[in-house]
């Protein structure tokens, strides 16, 4: 939909006073408050002209900043003649139109901000129908807003008056129209995605995962050796991409890139990325990557597990990833992060160090959850014979003498054990290990994950 109002929202070049209303019980530094979000805004191309933070408990109900501090936020308005205040908190509809009201300059919200920012970075049909979807809701109750920015940009007129109710229904219904329209693109995007992801289910995935500009697809780049975008900005990754990667003594894998988090992700957002970590949520191990040298780092791996379990991805076994070990000058630093996190292995995606490692960390762990098994059987089991197509890697494949048995060597998943059909005339071993006949036969979908 080509929204003249949605275009005004577009962040760039302008120039912009960044606020934050922090609570003193939050023990956050009133200097670095504004850190993130200035890096927020560097990537949306804001020119920053100046900064306000308020110490208070809680936000002021009706226009987050407490009264005189909304006066000193004006004053700078009118000296450094800013086209934008940009909030590090998330506004309601009514607190956004209050200041606007009070200041007679538009106002951008924490969640409008990353929203721009993903909209300005979406490059692909379902990234953008993810995107569009989570603008649509956010600014759905703020239309009346919307309205004032318009207004002022067609020639000034008042920010007060507003549009007439009609025309707020009418763009209300067309809206809705759209929002009905992009889901149902996306359910279609999104039953193709799942099928390609359970389609690759021989394959063994790992997805790396993390705070967005951790590394992860300079990670990715120096794992398997692809090509894949980097950028020195927040959220370079929208999309979900699938190399293979050599693990060495054990074959191939899958290694995917996810996009990344941020703290205080708007809500629409994450409900319309769920299907983009479709991949995440499938894969057999999850890679959490961390900037080791960011002296945020614990509150980032905190802000990603939160987003994952928002999401429902299990990421209790994730192998933490120190990156960019290069860019740190005090190594005490590390070597205390990684005794606190004890499953941490550091790296340096740039320099290369510490990558063998990681490689090898990742095959013990997919390893620990694997097994070598042997089976001999009758030719016309077809019914085993498949399942072991499907669901193993077949090392070798021998026949009898008259052709009527044949012995598999096959590495697999130790959780399709149970499910194997083992009938009287299959003798079944496994390395290192008596095979215990199974009991009961799983179905399917409660296979837990290695
Ligand atoms: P999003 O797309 O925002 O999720 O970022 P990402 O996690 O994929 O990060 P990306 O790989 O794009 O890297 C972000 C920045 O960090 C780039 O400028 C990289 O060159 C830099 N970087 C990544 N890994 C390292 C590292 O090990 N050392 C140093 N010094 N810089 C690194």
């Amino acid at each position: 939909m080509s929204d003249p109002k949605r275009e005004e929202l577009q962040v760039k070049a302008k120039k912009a006073i960044l606020v934050s209303v922090v609570s003193p019980s939050n023990h956050v530094d009133k200097s670095q408050a504004l850190d993130e979000l200035k890096g927020l805004v560097e990537t949306a191309g804001v020119q920053v002209v100046g900064t306000l933070v308020q110490n208070r408990e809680h936000p002021h109900p009706a226009t987050c900043l407490g009264k005189g501090k909304l006066t000193e936020l004006q004053q700078m308005v009118d000296h450094l003649n800013a086209e934008l205040i940009i909030f590090d908190n998330n506004l309601s509809p009514s607190q956004g139109r209050n200041i606007e009201e009070e200041t007679g300059t538009v106002i951008v919200d924490r969640s409008e901000l990353i929203l721009d920012i993903f909209a300005t970075h979406a490059k692909t049909y379902e990234a953008k129908l993810q995107v569009e979807l989570a603008q649509l809701l956010y600014f759905r109750p703020r239309l009346k807003r919307l309205w004032t920015h318009l207004e002022r940009i067609e020639g000034g007129v008042g920010a007060g008056r507003g549009p007439g109710e009609k025309q707020l229904e009418t763009d209300r219904r067309l809206l809705d129209r759209r929002v009905a329209e992009l889901k149902r693109k996306l359910t279609e995007v999104e039953r193709r995605r799942e099928r390609t992801v359970s389609n690759r289910f021989q394959n063994l995935t790992v997805s790396l995962v993390g705070y967005t500009n951790a590394g992860k697809s300079t990670l990715m780049n120096a794992l398997t050796g692809a090509d894949v975008y980097i950028a020195d900005q927040l959220f370079a990754t929208l999309d979900t991409r699938t190399r293979r990667w050599q693990l060495p003594h054990w074959g191939e894998i899958l290694l995917s890139d996810t996009v990344g988090f941020v703290r205080d992700l708007p809500h629409h957002l994450v409900a319309s990325f769920k299907s983009t970590l479709e991949e995440a949520r499938q894969a057999d191990l999850l890679l959490h990557v961390v900037d080791s040298s960011n002296p945020e780092v614990e509150h980032h791996i905190k802000t990603v597990n939160k987003v994952l379990d928002e999401i429902g991805i299990d990421h209790e076994n994730a192998i933490l990833v120190f990156n960019k070990t290069d860019k740190i000058e005090d190594r005490s630093k590390l070597d205390v992060l990684r005794l606190k996190y004890d499953n941490g292995i550091s790296v340096s995606a740039v320099s290369g160090e510490g990558l063998e490692r990681l490689s090898q960390a990742v095959i013990d762990r997919l390893a620990s959850g694997y097994v070598i098994v042997e089976i001999e059987t009758p030719v016309g089991n077809g019914k085993l014979l498949s399942q072991l197509e499907d669901h193993s890697v077949i090392i070798s494949r021998e026949y009898s003498s008259d052709n009527s048995r044949v012995t598999l060597q096959a590495r697999m998943a130790k959780r399709f054990l149970p499910i194997l059909k083992i009938c009287e005339d299959t003798e079944l071993r496994i390395e290192g290990e008596e095979y215990p006949v199974p009991q009961e036969t799983a179905p399917e979908e409660t296979i837990p994950k290695v």
